[in-house]
């Protein structure tokens, strides 16, 4: 019976993304595992988009699916934002790069900075995973040491130093074990573990990264004061605080060290910022960051990119940050309330006793029983419903992240979190049988 209902999902998938398939496997021919992302492969095979409009994709199939993934974040107003499109163009035919110091940077800076708390000084990159890099550079270079203390759980992009972890859950073949020396980590909402590790490593520890709330770790918020205990301790320790804002960011128009009123030393952010175009963007204090400067410094620390504040990019970003301000924070906010009030009705309705975390347009459902604070507890969220939840999602018009990671942009109509909401709740009922057999704790 319960069997039925996985075959009887992945069944329908297969015949209604039929294009996708015969792309998928023309693809990889070329392209191992037929993706060019580890998050873009799913059993049995990924779906091909041909194009976006609004809060919709569409794929070769003709099928059109809400987007809730929204380019895992890094789209805020939708696809084809016609302001953002509008700002490429314009700005392309003007030429796209000229490795000179531009007018859109200026912009971009000045609004950044102007916003976001953490921020006197920036300096752009093309990536999250580039600023999260440069960011710990500068940290070390600022205060002379190497140690770097991250969360478990964290994320902060795939270069060396932080995919390194110490946990084994975590794939870290092809990382020198070197890599782990100077890292260390405690757990996410541990104030009292936090405290006594930034104490003890004092002397050598130059920065505590981590995110305000675990974002790709589950939409793990933070414990009341736990931001505040750990700007405590790393100031009074002469440990630099960097808030991994790349994901969070888009909670608030200045980040999430805005809402919580807790200011670090030096701040990531990327994604939205650059308007659906490759950006990462790092900056803290005007001290700390005039490690870099030219005229004050007379050997500046080394940062360069061809690519750096790429001027397209630049005019994308300013476009989409610009129309991101207070009341289209707090309508697209208001739009996350609204699906989580859903949910939770959903939940109860069925008789589940399960969790979603939700912070602003970013929400994250988990087959666990009990209130999430650790990334441990995440872990123990049941794969299986995961993924044969994000294949009958598809299978009824909806593009989710599988790990049930929903992700809103500004364009979506209440009536659509409505409709998300009601086939989350077909989803669950579809999945009923099979959680009363093999998942029961999950039952109220
Ligand atoms: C918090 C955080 N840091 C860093 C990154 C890496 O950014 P990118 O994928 O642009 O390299 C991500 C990406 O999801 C992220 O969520």
């Amino acid at each position: 019976m319960t069997r039925n209902i996985a075959r009887k999902i992945a069944e329908e998938y297969k015949e209604k993304f039929r294009e996708s398939r015969t792309r998928h496997e023309r693809l990889i021919q070329y392209i191992p595992g037929g993706a060019t992302r580890s998050l873009s492969y799913f059993k049995p095979f990924p779906i091909h988009i041909s194009h976006g409009k609004g809060a919709h994709v569409y794929t070769h199939e003709g099928h059109k699916l809400l987007d809730v993934t929204n380019a895992y974040g890094a789209l805020v107003h939708g696809h084809g934002d016609p302001d953002v499109v509008r700002a490429v163009q314009e700005g392309i035919e003007k030429g796209s790069q000229y490795s000179t110091p531009t007018d859109g940077q200026y912009r971009l800076a000045k609004l950044l900075c102007d916003r976001v708390p953490g921020f006197d000084r920036v300096r752009f990159l093309n990536s999250g995973t580039e600023a999260t890099l440069f960011a710990l550079r500068t940290a070390r270079a600022y205060t002379g040491k190497d140690k770097i203390l991250k969360m478990s759980g964290g994320f902060h992009g795939t270069h060396d130093c932080v995919a390194a972890s110490t946990k084994k859950n975590v794939i870290t073949a092809g990382i020198p074990t070197g890599m782990t020396r100077d890292m260390l980590e405690v757990p996410f909402n541990d104030g009292e573990a936090v405290e006594k590790a930034v104490r003890e490593n004092a002397s050598d520890l130059a920065a505590v990264i981590m995110e305000p709330f675990l974002g790709a770790g589950g939409v793990v918020l933070p414990r009341e004061d736990y931001l505040q205990r750990v700007r405590q301790v790393t100031r009074d320790n002469g440990v630099l605080l960097i808030f991994d804002e790349i994901f969070s960011f888009r909670v608030d128009t200045g980040g999430c060290q805005n809402l919580y009123g807790v200011i670090p030393d030096l701040t990531t952010v990327g994604k939205v910022v650059g308007g659906g175009l490759p950006i990462g963007v790092f900056g803290g204090r005007k001290e700390i960051m005039d490690i870099f400067c030219h005229e004050s410094t007379e050997k500046p620390l080394y940062h360069s990119g061809t690519f750096n504040g790429y001027e397209t990019v630049m005019q994308a970003g300013f476009a989409a940050m610009s129309k991101f301000d207070g009341p289209a924070v707090a309508s697209i906010n208001k739009m996350g309330d609204l699906f989580q009030e859903r949910l939770v009705h959903s939940f109860r309705a069925n008789g589940l006793n399960i969790r979603s975390n939700q912070i602003g347009s970013i929400l994250n459902l988990h087959f666990v029983n009990q209130d999430i604070f650790t990334a441990e507890q995440v872990l123990n969220s049941v794969e299986e419903l995961h993924g044969l939840m994000h294949l009958s999602l598809l299978n009824r018009g909806v593009f989710t992240i599988p790990r049930g990671l929903f992700i809103l942009s500004t364009v979506i109509t209440e009536q659509e979190v409505l409709d998300l909401g009601d086939k989350i709740d077909e989803t669950l009922k579809e999945l009923l049988p099979l959680i009363e057999e093999k998942y029961n704790h999950l039952l109220l």
